[in-house]
């Protein structure tokens, strides 16, 4: 290409410093030249160009019998271009700088050459023709590697085109949308949603604004999305395997009837906002009493001398289906003491509610009536050998609150007799971890509420 391109440069003429001006256009004419360089050796002194001559033809007079040198115009820098063997960057910086072609350059081997400006520009179109070249092949390879990409990918810009869209992506728009204007209505702006395509097929279609508009990712998470469906249906399985159990659908029905609260409290004045409600919240409180019944079964506890099943699980379903809670919205700010029932009135409630209607034993009886007085409240008649029940019944109704009503993770070791215990929730200030012994009422806590 380098030796190419030195060759699309003719060779200036030249004419020495005293040729005459009949010499001078000569010269010019032999050569089909517009200028023509005067030299004396090997110094360049300057050049003369066709219409310096012609001026010099209509003047007449003694301007005829000048030499070349007297009238050589010395090459001023913007008309000489240095060097233009690596390529043409010398010229453009030149035409940059001073608005036009250079006339003349010198090369490496001091010819100097006469710079066309159709050779520029032919060089120029080859070299534009090159790039564009390049780019087209660049966006092929791109095109071609986004379409092994295991994601998909769509660019929209600005004004709602999709400028570049993969395979992935293109089967989802084509399979899932209306037509591209639809799919890009709907995710033109930030924004993340999970999408069902085809059977079984889940993506989550993520839009982030980048430069030249959105960047729309297809993301398959079939994987995790049918994990959690099925730990749904495994959880409704739990619920519908709860509800056989009940011994009568009216407290199903009461249970779901009875509303939960997420709230945040305000130290400062003691009031809380309702920042939540959960419905069916009693209902989930009671399945989450009842799985923490099956982990401890599972660990052994419930083989413990003075520990019955039964006993626990009946007083779990019955415990709180005397529960009356008041009418609240989120954003609501209330004093929950005033608002809210003292928990010992809906234990006595549900106590006498279980004994009337369900047959319960004395166990169950004492379990539910007692499940909101603190061990030091208890009256003396109480049962000495129901407290490790009554112990293990107080610690599981707090978890289960904390599942329900904070998302808590909550989670026991049992060894012998001693319960580890240790929750955590989105909420710190309820994050706990401690030791009780259902048999001594031994309580240490390791994390202070
Ligand atoms: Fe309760
Ligand atoms: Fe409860």
């Amino acid at each position: 290409m380098k030796e190419n391109f030195m060759e699309q440069f003719s060779t200036l003429p030249s004419v020495p410093a005293e040729a005459n001006l009949v010499e001078v256009a000569k010269t010019l004419l032999e050569n089909d030249s517009s200028i023509v360089v005067v030299n004396r050796g090997n110094e360049i002194l300057g050049y003369i160009d066709w219409k310096d001559i012609v001026k010099l033809l209509i003047s007449g007079g003694e301007d005829l019998r000048v030499k070349a040198e007297e009238i050589a115009r010395p090459i001023k820098e913007e008309e000489m271009a240095e060097s233009i063997e690596e390529d043409l960057h010398d010229i453009i910086v030149k035409i940059r700088k001073h608005g036009r072609i250079p006339i003349l350059t010198r090369g490496k081997d001091g010819i100097r050459r006469k710079i066309s400006p159709e050779i520029v520009i032919t060089r120029l179109a080859n070299l534009h023709d090159e790039e564009r070249k390049k780019r087209t092949d660049v966006e092929c390879l791109i095109n071609d590697m986004m379409d092994v990409f295991p994601i998909g990918i769509t660019l929209i810009s600005n004004n709602g085109n999709i400028l570049i869209s993969n395979k992935i992506a293109n089967d989802i728009i084509s399979g899932k949308y209306k037509d591209s204007k639809e799919f890009v209505k709907i995710f033109n702006r930030e924004q993340a949603e999970v999408v069902k395509y085809k059977e079984g097929k889940f993506y989550r279609i993520c839009s982030t604004p980048v430069k030249e508009g959105f960047l729309v990712t297809f993301t398959d998470i079939s994987n995790e999305y049918n994990m959690v469906e099925k730990l749904r249906s495994s959880q409704h399985e739990v619920e519908v395997a709860f509800t056989m159990m009940l011994p009568d659908q009216r407290i199903e029905a009461r249970l779901k009837s009875i509303v939960e609260y997420i709230d945040q409290y305000d130290e400062k004045s003691g009031m809380i906002k309702i920042t939540g409600v959960i419905k069916e919240g009693c209902f989930k409180h009671v399945i989450n009493m009842l799985k923490l019944i099956a982990d401890a079964l599972n660990q052994g506890l419930l083989e413990l001398p003075g520990m019955d099943k039964n006993t626990i699980v009946q007083s779990t379903i019955l415990h709180d289906i005397g529960k009356v809670q008041p009418s609240l919205k989120i954003g609501d700010i209330v004093n929950p003491k005033e608002v809210f029932e003292k928990g010992y009135l809906h234990a006595f409630r549900s106590a006498e509610l279980s004994k009337a209607l369900y047959n319960i034993d004395e166990k169950v009886y004492n379990l539910i009536k007692f499940h909101h007085h603190e061990e030091s409240e208890l009256p003396k008649g109480f049962p000495e050998y129901l407290l490790p029940m009554y112990r293990f019944f107080r610690l599981i109704d707090g978890l289960s609150a904390g599942i329900t009503r904070r998302g808590s993770k909550a989670s026991m070791k049992i060894d012998g007799t001693k319960i580890f215990v240790k929750e955590e929730s989105n909420f710190p200030d309820y994050n706990q971890e401690f030791e009780m012994d259902i048999y001594t009422g031994y309580y240490q806590t390791k994390r202070p509420l």
